[in-house]
């Protein structure tokens, strides 16, 4: 496959390749809640994981526990071969409900302040803001870089969060619940989106969702895994809700 990255965006590197995360025995603990009993599991470094559960079942407490959030109870979590501190700088994550923090702002802004530094409202370095441009261009939402987000609807809020999360050319992408609230339309074009970033730009992916999708939406070597009950098992896909 022939890659041509976008003018400022890094292709992860893909020469050393340890799992893109790794959980042994790990229990996850918030409050009194046991959301992981004594888990194992591994997620290979170009996979991608369908991460399914009823509410509450510790599907984002799992993705906090990746960038180093929550420190396991039990056990021992690895992050692209070092802990989740140390991997942090290669990890993308967009959290559950992304909207803007400040929706005053332009997208833009919003895709330069994740740019290893914080520029929010000031003026950045040209070079910032190409790059922020670039990622805006690879979700599809170049045209919304000077609206300010407040205006924006939640699909065009989901491209933006999504640039934000592939700034730092991440290895491993967490996104929680990206097509929460979207129509059919906008769903499927989020799909298709990630599954072409996916063999574009090389990187793993953890993604959880409540909605009924096909594994080949995601791309190829996509697994779906159950959360319930402290337990993290394998289910065909379809199977899950
Ligand atoms: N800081 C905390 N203290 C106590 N309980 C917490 C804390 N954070 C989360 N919980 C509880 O842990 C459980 C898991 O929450 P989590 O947000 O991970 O679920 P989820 O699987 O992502 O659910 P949803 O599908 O609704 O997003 C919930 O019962 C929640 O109330
Ligand atoms: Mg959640």
């Amino acid at each position: 496959m022939v890659v041509k990255p976008s003018p400022g965006v890094v292709l992860a590197d893909q020469s050393a390749c340890p799992p893109a995360f790794q959980l042994q025995d790990v229990t996850l603990r918030v409050g009194r809640k046991t959301v992981l009993d004594n888990v194992s599991y591994s997620l290979s470094a170009h996979g991608a994981l369908l991460l399914r559960g009823p509410n509450g079942a510790g599907k984002s407490t799992l993705m906090k526990a990746l960038v180093g959030l929550l420190q396991p109870a039990q056990g021992s979590v690895r992050v692209l071969g070092r802990t989740p501190d140390q991997a942090r700088g290669h990890v993308g994550y967009m959290v559950q409900k992304a909207e803007a923090g400040a929706p005053m702002l332009p997208a833009l802004s919003h895709v330069a302040a994740t740019i290893g530094g914080q520029f929010w409202g000031l003026a950045w370095p040209g070079r910032r803001k190409r790059a922020a441009l670039a990622l805006l261009g690879l979700t599809g939402a170049q045209s919304m870089a000077g609206v300010a987000t407040g205006y924006l609807s939640g699909g065009e809020m989901q491209r933006v969060a999504l640039a934000s999360a592939l700034s730092g050319a991440p290895r491993l992408l967490l996104l929680d619940e990206p097509l929460a609230a979207l129509d059919p339309q906008a769903r499927h074009e989020i799909l298709s989106l990630l599954k072409r970033l996916r063999e574009k730009l090389g990187f793993a992916l953890v993604m959880t969702a409540h909605e009924s999708l096909q594994a080949s939406s995601l791309g190829p070597d996509t697994r779906e895994a159950w959360l319930c009950g402290g337990r993290l098992s394998s289910e065909p896909l379809g199977e899950g809700g």
